[in-house]
């Protein structure tokens, strides 16, 4: 069925381009690139989604690290194949946000600026083998619960790029989790390993779902609008109540005393994150914030080449702005 694109007539006032925009929203309408739709939305959007493909770039370098220093093959393709998917979910999102009218180039020029944000858990160093198996089931097994919800967002585009990235992240989860089962079951350098890595990366994961409801600037606006389907409490408390019994049920734990079971609530509760350490990473300066920018910074003036070779090759073949028949 040809969609028809929301426009407006002219002489709807903002207030009622509004009310009918968040009725589409509650019928659970997707908004897609050509409908009319409020300035912040297109605004907030453009903000998550910019952030959401930076993180998936940067978040290939912890990772990336160990490519060549994987025990086995099995390992080394697995590791090759989850890097390279990050790469591919990049290239989704910063395409997502171009249909709300930034340039990749724009995106691109923030980041490498140091301008744009992308999630802090990527500025924390890989210091052995098993933060691999940590990485993988503790951060994308958060970002799966993240974006399991974004699947749900208000905004077409959006939405379905994360119901095809969902799909890959399923696989980066499940290949950390078996790491981390295999050295828990292993020999007791394996399991130290294991306990090690864990301690590094659950608090930097807990810091992914972002600051309190109460204290989170734009949630409220998110909920409003349908990108977000939950707050960041809400998907933080399902990520705990998931990952504590399954590391528990390895005899591994996790870095928190005061973390036990609420009977009452039937959640698992432990201590506040160290909020000062939260907002000094995303202000830059965590433990690898400057090696992860200038990393970026690098690999984009190495691909210089192929971008001014691609453009040369693109103009050649267009003859008077226009591409000859035969191409
Ligand atoms: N790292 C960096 N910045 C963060 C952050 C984090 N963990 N948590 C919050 N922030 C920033 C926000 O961007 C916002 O700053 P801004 O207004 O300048 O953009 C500020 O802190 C206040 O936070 P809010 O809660 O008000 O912001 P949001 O409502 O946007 O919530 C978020 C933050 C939960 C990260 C949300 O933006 C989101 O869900 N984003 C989409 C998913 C995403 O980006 N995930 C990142 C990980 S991707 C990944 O892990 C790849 C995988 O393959 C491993």
């Amino acid at each position: 069925m040809e969609r028809k694109q929301m426009a407006h007539p002219t002489y709807l006032t903002n207030e009622s381009k509004v009310a009918e925009f968040e009725a589409r929203i509650a019928r659970g309408e997707k908004i897609e690139p050509g409908d009319w739709m409020p300035d912040a939305y297109r605004k907030q959007l453009i903000r998550m989604i910019s952030q959401h493909a930076h993180s998936e770039i940067v978040g290939m370098l912890p990772e990336g690290a160990w490519i060549t220093r994987a025990p086995n093959l099995r390992r080394k393709m697995v590791l090759l194949a989850k890097v390279q998917d990050e790469a591919g979910h990049g290239q989704y999102l910063y395409h997502a946000a171009e249909t709300l009218g930034v340039t990749r180039e724009e995106m691109i020029d923030a980041l490498l600026a140091g301008r744009a944000k992308y999630a802090s858990v990527f500025n924390y160093a890989t210091l052995g083998w098993a933060d691999i198996g940590a990485i993988g089931w503790l951060v994308d097994g958060a970002a799966i619960m993240n974006q399991t919800m974004l699947a749900h967002c208000s905004y077409g585009p959006y939405s379905r790029a994360m119901v095809r990235i969902c799909a890959e992240e399923g696989f980066h989860k499940k290949q950390g989790q078996e790491m981390i089962i295999r050295y828990a079951q292993g020999s007791p350098v394996q399991r130290r390993m294991a306990q090690e890595a864990i301690d590094r990366w659950w608090w930097p994961a807990l810091m992914m779902f972002g600051p309190h409801d109460n204290e989170s600037a734009n949630t409220p606006q998110l909920v409003r609008w349908g990108i977000k389907t939950k707050t960041n409490d809400e998907l933080r408390q399902e990520f705990i109540d998931e990952l504590v019994p399954a590391l528990r049920a390895l005899d591994l734990s996790v870095p928190d005393a005061q973390m036990h079971y609420d009977e009452t609530t039937g959640h698992w509760n432990g201590s506040e994150i160290d909020w000062d350490e939260f907002w000094r990473v995303i202000k830059g300066d965590g433990p690898m914030n400057a090696a992860r920018l200038s990393a970026r910074q690098q690999a984009h003036e190495d691909g210089r080449w192929v971008r001014e070779a691609a453009e040369a090759y693109a103009a050649k073949m267009t003859v008077n702005g226009r591409a000859p028949a035969h191409a």
